[in-house]
């Protein structure tokens, strides 16, 4: 069978690292027996720029058509003053909320080889290994809000936060789930001492995961929560929160593995699923050539195991990943004296060749 995989490369270094993880995905199928059809889309400010609107209804379908979805990144200081409805980042939402893509698994690794490079105590960061599950659909994200002028400057705002019982049970299921292949251990994240939301999560959480005897929940408040991701790091094994908290945590937590540039995501719901690495456009090193693509790479990967069945080809990459930073090579955001420097395509083609 054929699988079909719609490309979104975005703005900024979105097109850079894509067409990196492109080969490497392109490498890791071959070699693996999985046939992949690719088709290329617009989100983002390139479809402001060429379509008049962030997400055209074209991209859409096609996402919705596909069997999975590899995005790079999308907006920009170029689209930044234009109407909240026409935001690059609407596509993104858009996207999420048109395939029902609830849990975003942003698994945070911290390789042997960067460890001494971390800029916190290597004996802290060494062996850490989280996965954070955020919620993905709904929070303050989707809620209502409003900004109101008053004589034509603006002059009062609001947003709404929203959580439902069945939003929360789903999500605290799929982080139960994913902590019985770990280490059985799931913190859920909240601000239960002054929102209400907080309050039902921490509630919900406690009675899903009474359905897995096996994983142990605990649950801290957000503030605590931040400081213990660099303080104790490896006392951490799922950490579930919602969508607001899981953005702030995981880019905190990129500092772990030394470089946002790293880290990969999974946008998971009923239908197809949607990877992407967890960073923006980076509009200070856009069109360089020095990103690091392994964060997009690594999505690749994810999509292999997750929506193509192909664990081996997924394995292959990660594998060739480890390898590659073993031997030494770095983009400029992890490069230090002595190691070997290599631009955003000489990276992926060093991994292309190890796999
Ligand atoms: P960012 O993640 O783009 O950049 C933050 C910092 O990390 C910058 O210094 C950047 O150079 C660095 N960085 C990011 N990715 C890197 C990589 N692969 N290799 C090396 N360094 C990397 O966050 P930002 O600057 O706050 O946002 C820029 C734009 O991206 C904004 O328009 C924002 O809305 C958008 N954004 C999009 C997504 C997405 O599409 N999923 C995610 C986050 C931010
Ligand atoms: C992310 C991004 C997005 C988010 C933005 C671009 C809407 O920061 O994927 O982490 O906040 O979810
Ligand atoms: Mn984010």
């Amino acid at each position: 069978m054929t699988y079909r995989v719609v490309v979104i490369p975005g703005d900024g270094i979105g097109p850079e690292v894509v067409a990196a993880a492109l080969g490497v995905l392109r490498k890791a199928a071959a070699k693996g027996g999985v046939n992949i059809e690719y088709e290329h889309c617009l989100a983002g400010g390139a479809a402001l720029d060429q379509c008049g609107e962030p997400l055209p209804a074209a991209t859409v379908a096609a996402a919705k058509a596909a069997d999975a979805v590899l995005l790079g990144a999308v907006g920009g200081p170029k689209w930044d003053g234009v109407a909240p409805h026409l935001r690059a980042e609407k596509a993104i939402l858009g996207l999420r909320k048109a395939l029902g893509l609830y849990a975003n698994l942003r698994p945070v690794r911290v390789w042997d080889a960067l460890a001494p490079h971390s800029p916190l105590k290597a004996e802290a960061v060494a062996g850490a290994d989280i996965l954070i599950v955020r919620e993905l659909s709904g929070g303050i994200y989707y809620g209502a809000r409003k900004e109101a002028h008053v004589a034509d400057a603006p002059d009062e705002a609001w947003d709404t936060e929203i959580y439902t019982a069945p939003e929360i049970e789903r999500i605290v299921r799929v982080a139960c789930r994913a902590a019985r292949l770990r280490r059985k251990r799931v913190t859920s994240v909240d601000k239960a001492n002054v929102l209400a939301t907080s309050r039902l999560w921490r509630t919900v959480a406690e009675r899903t995961a009474a359905a897995f005897p096996d994983v142990r929940l605990d649950h801290l408040y957000v503030d605590n929560c931040a400081m213990q991701l660099v303080l104790a790091p490896k006392n951490f094994d799922v950490i579930v929160t919602g969508n607001l908290f899981g953005d702030i945590l995981s880019d905190e937590a990129a500092v772990l593995a030394g470089s946002i540039g790293l880290l990969p995501s999974a946008s998971l719901g009923d239908g197809p699923g949607l990877y992407e690495p967890i960073h923006g456009s980076a509009p200070d090193i856009a069109g360089q050539g020095v990103a690091n693509p392994i964060g997009c790479i690594l999505s690749a990967a994810m999509l292999l195991r997750h929506s193509l069945d192909a664990k081996a080809a997924a394995d292959a990459i990660e594998q060739a990943v480890e390898a590659v930073l073993a031997e030494g090579y770095r983009t400029a955001d992890l490069y230090r004296p002595g190691l070997t420097r290599l631009s955003t395509e000489e990276m992926a083609r060093r991994i292309e060749e190890e796999i």
